[in-house]
């Protein structure tokens, strides 16, 4: 029985057909994990996976890799060079035996400038473009068990994100980077494999700079502080935000600020149904901010997708105009930034079904101490 690496590996060959390609070659990306379930990070040496349009692919590996990817990948046509070798020679002969010389070949998009350069000086009559081309509008629609995984990830964040706002008064006075530790020890308590991305504790005016990440500064009373963090669950992030105050009385006009955006990601959310456009859940959610007077405020997208990739496709922007389908996953998260005082974002994940959408965060939205 095929199993679903294999299965998406034959999806891919046969959008390589469509876009009128010959050959995805990929490096190590989450694209390669997508289709052979070999994981690695990139390094210095040549690490290829080659998918032919027609044909089995095949591994160009370094020679100490043989064993392992033997092991870890359904593909069987393992290639190897030795350190001291030119992996150059293995990459054309191979190339030779799958007939891509001339060849219109779709690199991995993350591929290093190093191995882009060598793929076009080894086989300089073939023509290259983005393996994203069909690769993306595959990884954008989840099956039910990458669903499963993502939504087991967004409960995780939510149950320390509960956990956290419980330390009520605790806060005070804790440094960002303290508490930004203390979310990634629990979400690694809590079963978490590791954190999806800098976990971000922007206290006060540090959160109005949307990828703040965490600082020395201490949370006072009435410091507004966005929560924006995640874990890896077998192999899929959580990515939820919250902003709250620990303990005190807030700036005047926080409350408002919190209810628009709240407004804001509610509507996003609500406009998420199969059929709609990405730019049109974007405008839901904006016209709410613009509403309430914030709109030069929102100074980002309103969501991207989630998947292998904390951002991926389908990215919910303005003149994005991709029909959502059943599968897709990505977050609604507008904020407000008011510069030198403080921000507000919230964010959840949400799946769209056949019908409609579902969150896969839930955990209470109020600012308020819980
Ligand atoms: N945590 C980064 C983001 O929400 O996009
Ligand atoms: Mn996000
Ligand atoms: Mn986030």
């Amino acid at each position: 029985m095929p199993n679903v690496f294999a299965e998406r590996t034959r999806r891919c060959r046969r959008r390589l057909r469509a876009v009128d390609a010959d050959a995805a070659v990929l490096f190590p990306s989450t694209n390669l994990f997508y289709v052979s379930e070999f994981r690695e990070h990139p390094g210095e040496r040549h690490l290829l996976l080659f998918v032919p349009a027609d044909g089995d692919p095949v591994f160009v590996v370094p020679d100490m890799y043989g064993e392992q990817i033997a092991d870890e990948s359904w593909v069987a046509d393992v290639r190897t060079w030795s350190d001291g070798d030119d992996p150059l020679d293995l990459v054309s002969a191979v190339a030779d035996d799958l007939d891509l010389r001339g060849g219109h070949l779709l690199v991995d998009d993350t591929m290093w400038a190093l191995f882009t350069q060598d793929l076009r000086r080894a086989l300089p009559e073939a023509t290259f473009g983005l393996a994203g081309e069909v690769l993306e509008p595959l990884r954008m629609r989840k099956d039910e068990s990458e669903i499963e995984t993502l939504s087991r990830a967004g409960e995780l964040a939510d149950e320390v994100c509960v956990e956290i706002r419980k330390l009520g008064e605790d806060a005070i006075g804790m440094t960002e980077r303290e508490l930004a530790g203390e979310i990634e020890t629990r979400l690694a308590e809590a079963g978490g494999e590791e954190p999806a991305f800098d976990t971000i504790v922007g206290s006060g005016p540090n959160g109005a700079k949307p990828h703040h990440g965490h600082g020395d500064r201490r949370i006072d009373y009435g410091d507004p502080v966005v929560l924006d963090f995640g874990a890896f669950v077998d192999g899929y992030p959580g990515d939820q935000t919250r902003t709250v105050v620990f303990a005190g009385t807030p700036p005047e006009e926080f409350d408002r600020v919190h209810r628009a955006v709240l407004d804001a990601q509610r509507a996003g959310v609500e406009a998420v149904e199969p059929g709609v456009t990405a730019e049109s859940v974007d405008r839901a959610a904006r016209e709410v901010i613009e509403s309430y007077g914030y709109g030069e405020q929102f100074i980002h997208r309103t969501g991207h997708g989630v998947g292998l990739d904390v951002h991926e496709g389908p990215y919910i922007v303005s003149g994005n105009d991709r029909e959502l389908e059943p599968g897709m996953v990505f977050s609604v998260e507008p904020g407000v930034y008011l510069s030198g005082e403080f921000g507000v974002r919230i964010e959840d994940l949400v799946v769209v079904t056949e019908d409609g959408r579902e969150r896969l965060n839930d955990s209470p939205r109020t600012w308020r101490a819980l």
